[in-house]
């Protein structure tokens, strides 16, 4: 069974292109307008990230990208291309404060993902807008053709790109990212991108979003054994219930004195 499993694997589409965002090649300008460049800062060291806005007030990212000691501020900037540049679509918003994952291990990378509430709302424009996200009982299929972008690194060694980029990658057989890593879950998982493939993610990406059907079904998460490809994702559907509860929450934490709790 596992052999079967493992040679249809293999026959999948053969990539045409090379792919990191790794690989990949340069978004069309304002084209995923739910992208958020995700900056995390202590007094030393800073961080990027991508990440999506879901309503003009929160936006979703992993959560190892919050894996940063002492941080001092976190901000969003949406309706970005060229990060280096000030853009007239850009806004720069601070985040007021997260929710990671409770249940988050940065050991084994479950339940890698973070809620961000912005200080203020976005003004959704036409270079700024909210992508949906997979409902409950939404799984993406093996086989599934889905995009990834972001400003991570463009090569292995490389540096990270200024401008949004793009691949495409497919959803895989579970059964490959089991045999690579014990610490695949199926429920809370995508496997994603295939053995042989040019194209990944790469650091930078992470907290980026995997769309499928132009909806939001992954997490750029991490790689799967210490390889390249294929990837984990953090599967969106696994956790929807618990993104809701926390957006029906964030209004009211807003509230001066109002209790919060996670
Ligand atoms: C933090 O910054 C210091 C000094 O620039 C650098 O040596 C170190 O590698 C950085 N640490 C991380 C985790 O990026
Ligand atoms: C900033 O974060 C990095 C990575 O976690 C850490 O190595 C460094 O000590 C932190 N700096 C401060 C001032 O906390
Ligand atoms: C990476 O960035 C550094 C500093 O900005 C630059 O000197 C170097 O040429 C860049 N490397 C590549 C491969 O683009």
């Amino acid at each position: 069974m596992l052999l079967l499993l493992l040679t249809n694997a293999f026959v999948l589409l053969p990539w045409a292109g090379a792919g990191r965002i790794i690989g990949g090649c340069e978004a069309k300008v304002h084209s995923r307008p739910y992208m958020a460049y995700l900056e995390v800062k202590n007094a030393t060291n800073a961080s990027r990230c991508g990440g999506f806005l879901i309503r003009p007030d929160a936006v979703l990212s992993a959560a190892h990208c919050m894996d940063i000691q002492e941080i001092e501020n976190v901000t969003v900037i949406l309706g970005a291309h060229n990060i280096s540049d000030e853009e007239c679509s850009q806004q720069k918003i601070s985040v007021a404060r997260w929710v990671i994952h409770p249940k988050y291990s940065c050991k084994d990378g479950r339940n890698d993902i973070v809620l961000l509430k912005l200080k203020k709302k976005a003004t959704i424009t036409e270079n700024v807008r909210c992508i949906s996200i997979a409902k409950k009982n939404e799984r993406v299929r093996a086989g599934a053709l889905c995009m990834v972008s972001g400003w991570g690194q463009t090569s292995e060694k490389g540096n990270m790109s200024d401008v949004l980029m793009e691949v495409d990658l497919e959803v895989q057989n579970e059964e490959i990212c089991k045999q690579l890593s014990s610490k695949y879950q199926r429920q809370s998982m995508i496997c994603v991108g295939d053995e042989d493939s040019k194209k990944a993610t790469a650091p930078g990406d992470s907290g980026g979003p995997l769309v499928c059907n132009e909806k939001a079904h992954g997490i750029v998460s991490h790689g799967c054994g210490g390889r390249f490809s294929p990837e984990v994702f953090t599967r969106i559907s696994h956790f929807e219930p618990w993104i809701r509860k926390k957006l029906k929450r964030f209004p009211l934490q807003d509230i001066p004195g109002s209790l919060s709790s996670d």
